[in-house]
C-alpha cells in the first residue's frame, strides 16, 4: 500500500473543519458505507426464508441502529439496555431478538413483558424462563463444541468458552422444556469473532442443521456472527461473500429437501458498522526516547480499546496541519494515547507517515467495538459521533460528554 498525508476522512470531508466544529476525539460515520455493508449481507443467501440480525452489541448509536432498520435488518439484544435502544429506533419487539448470557431474572421478565424472543445459553437459564414464562417459545444457544476467532478473548464456542448448552445436554434441555411446557421453536450458536475464510462458518452451520433434523419443534436457524473485515488494507483480502452464499444456501437448500423449511438468520455485528465509522483524532505531542519515536495523540484506550485488548490493528492515516513533504518513520514508532498506562499503545513498529504536533489522525475500521467499548477512565469524557449522511450533509448524532456528565448531580 502506498501511504500518503491525506485531508479528508471517507476522502469526503476535511478533517480540520470536522475537529473544529465538533471536538477531538470524534468518532464519524459515512451512511453510504453503512448502507452498502447492510444490503451485501440481505443478499447473502439466495435461499428465501432468510433474515439478517444485526449484532447491535457492535454499536448502538441509535441514529445507525434507525438507518440499519430502514435497511431491513433485524437486532439482537444482550442486555435491556439494548432493547431498549433498540426499541427507541423503531424496531418492533418482533424483530428483536434476547441472547441471554448469564441474565437475571427481572432482565428475562423485561424481555417476556415485551414480547421479545429470548435465547438461553445454559440449562440453568432455560428452568429460569420456565419459571418467568412458562408456556412459552424459546431458542436454544448450542455450544458446539468449535471455536474460532481473531484472538483467544473473542472464541465463544469450543470446550472452554462459557457460552451455550453442550450438544451432549439437548436431551435435558428437551426435558426441562417439556416440564415447563417451553416449545424449542429455535436453535442458535456463535463460533468465534473475525473469520475471513468461509470453511469452519459453514461447516458449523451445516452441523446445527443436523442437529435440527432431530428436534421437529425448531422453526428458526440462527448460525451466528463472525464475518470478518479486512482490517489490514494492503494485505488482508476480503471476505469471499459470493462464495460463503453459495456454499450456506447448498448446505441449507439440501437440508431443506430432506427435512423441512426453516427460517435461516445470521447475527453479523462487525461487518455492518465496522468500516463506516473512523476515529479523528489530534497529535499532542511528538518525542524520540532512546531510540524510539513517539506520537502522543488524545485517541488512548478510553476511546479505542481494541488495539489494548486482543492487539488490534487499525490503519491510521496522518493529516498533515500544513502542507509539507511526505516522510516516513524507518525506526520503531509507538502511536500513544493519554491514558495513564504504559499499555496505552493504538499502534506499534509500523510503516507510518512523520508526525508533527498539531497534525491530525484518521484510525480506520473503528465502527464496531469502537465508541460501544469506550469509557471514561482518566475520567476523561466520552467523545460525540458525527454521520456524514448520503447527502453529503454532517450531522451531530451524539453529543460529547462534558466535565459535568462525569458526576451529574440530580
Ligand atoms: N452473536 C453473538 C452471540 C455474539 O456473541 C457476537 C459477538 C456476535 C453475534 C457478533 O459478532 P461479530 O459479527 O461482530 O464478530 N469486542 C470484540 C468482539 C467481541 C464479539 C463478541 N460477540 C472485538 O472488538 O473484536
Amino acid at each position: 500500500m502506498v501511504l500518503a498525508y491525506v485531508e479528508k476522512v471517507f476522502g469526503k470531508i476535511n478533517v480540520f473543519d470536522l475537529i473544529k466544529e465538533f471536538g477531538s476525539p470524534l468518532y464519524v460515520y459515512d451512511e453510504d458505507v453503512l448502507r452498502l455493508r447492510c444490503r451485501e449481507l440481505r443478499n447473502l443467501l439466495k435461499y428465501p426464508s432468510f433474515r439478517v440480525n444485526y449484532s447491535a452489541k457492535a454499536n448502538t448509536n441509535v441514529e445507525l441502529l434507525k438507518i440499519i432498520r430502514e435497511e431491513d435488518l433485524d437486532v439482537d439484544a444482550m442486555s435491556p439496555g439494548e432493547m431498549f435502544l433498540e426499541m427507541k429506533a423503531g424496531f418492533s419487539s418482533d424483530r428483536i431478538m434476547f441472547i441471554g448470557n448469564n441474565v437475571s431474572r427481572e432482565e428475562m421478565k423485561f424481555a417476556v413483558d415485551r414480547g421479545i424472543y429470548i435465547s438461553v445459553d445454559s440449562l440453568s437459564q432455560l428452568i429460569l424462563l420456565g419459571e418467568v414464562n412458562p408456556g412459552g417459545d424459546v431458542c436454544l444457544r448450542l455450544n458446539p463444541g468449535i471455536g474460532a476467532g481473531h484472538h483467544e478473548k473473542v472464541i465463544t464456542g469450543g470446550k472452554k468458552a462459557k457460552f451455550g448448552i453442550a450438544i451432549e445436554d439437548l436431551p435435558k434441555a428437551q426435558e426441562i422444556a417439556d416440564h415447563y411446557q417451553l416449545t424449542i421453536t429455535g436453535l442458535n450458536q456463535h463460533i468465534g469473532s473475525l473469520f475471513l475464510e468461509t470453511e469452519e462458518y459453514v461447516a458449523a452451520a451445516a452441523q446445527l442443521l443436523e442437529i435440527a433434523s432431530t428436534l421437529p419443534s425448531v422453526k428458526i436457524l440462527d448460525f451466528g456472527g463472525g464475518m470478518g473485515i479486512p482490517y489490514k488494507h494492503a494485505s488482508e483480502p476480503r471476505l469471499d461473500f459470493e462464495k460463503l452464499g453459495r456454499e450456506l444456501d447448498e448446505v441449507i437448500n439440501n437440508w431443506v429437501k430432506n427435512n423441512r423449511p426453516i427460517t435461516v438468520r445470521i447475527e453479523p455485528g462487525r461487518y455492518v458498522v465496522a468500516e463506516c465509522g473512523a476515529i479523528l483524532g489530534r497529535v499532542t505531542a511528538v518525542k524520540h526516547n532512546y531510540n524510539t519515536d513517539f506520537v502522543g495523540c488524545d485517541i488512548g484506550f478510553n476511546t479505542l480499546i481494541r488495539p489494548v485488548m486482543y492487539d488490534s490493528y487499525h490503519e491510521i492515516s496522518v493529516v498533515p496541519s500544513e502542507p509539507r513533504a511526505y516522510e516516513e518513520y524507518n525506526g520503531t514508532v509507538y502511536f500513544v494515547g493519554q491514558i495513564c498506562e504504559s499499555g496505552d499503545i493504538l499502534a506499534h513498529d509500523r510503516i507510518l507517515p512523520v508526525c508533527r504536533e498539531d497534525d491530525a489522525l484518521i484510525v480506520h475500521d473503528a465502527g464496531a467495538y469502537g465508541f460501544a467499548m469506550a469509557s471514561t477512565y482518566n475520567s476523561r469524557p466520552l467523545p460525540a459521533e458525527v454521520l456524514i449522511q448520503s447527502d453529503g450533509q454532517v450531522r451531530l448524532i451524539r453529543k460529547a460528554q462534558t466535565l459535568q456528565d462525569l458526576w451529574p448531580d440530580d
